[in-house]
């Protein structure tokens, strides 16, 4: 029962997430709001406050990878500003560095989850890259 419940909100904000508005900052926002939210079930699992189970934790990876392969195209020239945008002027000020952080993520979250220490393993590296990414590339809460 809990394992559904798990199963059902993180594909609930799968298919939230997945939603193209057209508007480059509210898609990454709700991309990010999806990352967010599938680091929050993952995080669940690794504090044993929900059980393991495989098909979670492995849309769960696959989450935040699809987010990664997106994330790249959603800092078209034109949308710095607007709809209270974090995104740090060092996204096109510092391109590659950018870009670099975006495959990292994509490398990092690519792991194949087969069992419980293989996504604990890979969870790990990838929510490395949250924190070191939004440093450098996130302005602080407006
Ligand atoms: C390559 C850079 C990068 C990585 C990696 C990254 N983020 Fe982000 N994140 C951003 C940027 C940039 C924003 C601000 C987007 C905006 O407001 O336009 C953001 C915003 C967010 C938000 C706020 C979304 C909203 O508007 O409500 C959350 C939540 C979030 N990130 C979670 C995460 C988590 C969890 C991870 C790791 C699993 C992660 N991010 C990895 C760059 C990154």
């Amino acid at each position: 029962m809990k394992r559904a419940v798990v199963l059902g909100a993180v594909l609930s904000v799968c298919l939230a997430g997945t939603a193209i508005s057209g508007d480059p900052i509210l898609d990454r926002q709700a991309v990010m709001k999806n990352t967010g939210a599938a680091t929050g079930a993952g995080a669940k699992i690794m504090k044993g406050e929900a059980p393991f189970d495989l098909t979670t934790a492995q849309l769960i990876l696959k989450t935040m990878n699809n987010a990664a392969h997106g994330f790249g195209y959603m800092f078209p020239a034109g949308s710095e500003t607007g709809h209270k945008t974090r995104a740090a002027q060092a996204i096109w000020d510092d391109a590659a560095g950018f870009e670099a952080a975006v495959a990292k993520f994509a490398a990092d979250t690519s792991a194949q989850v087969t069992d419980e220490a293989s996504f604990k393993a890979a969870f790990g590296a990838a929510t490395k890259n949250c924190g070191t990414c939004h440093e450098s590339y996130r302005t602080a809460q407006q």
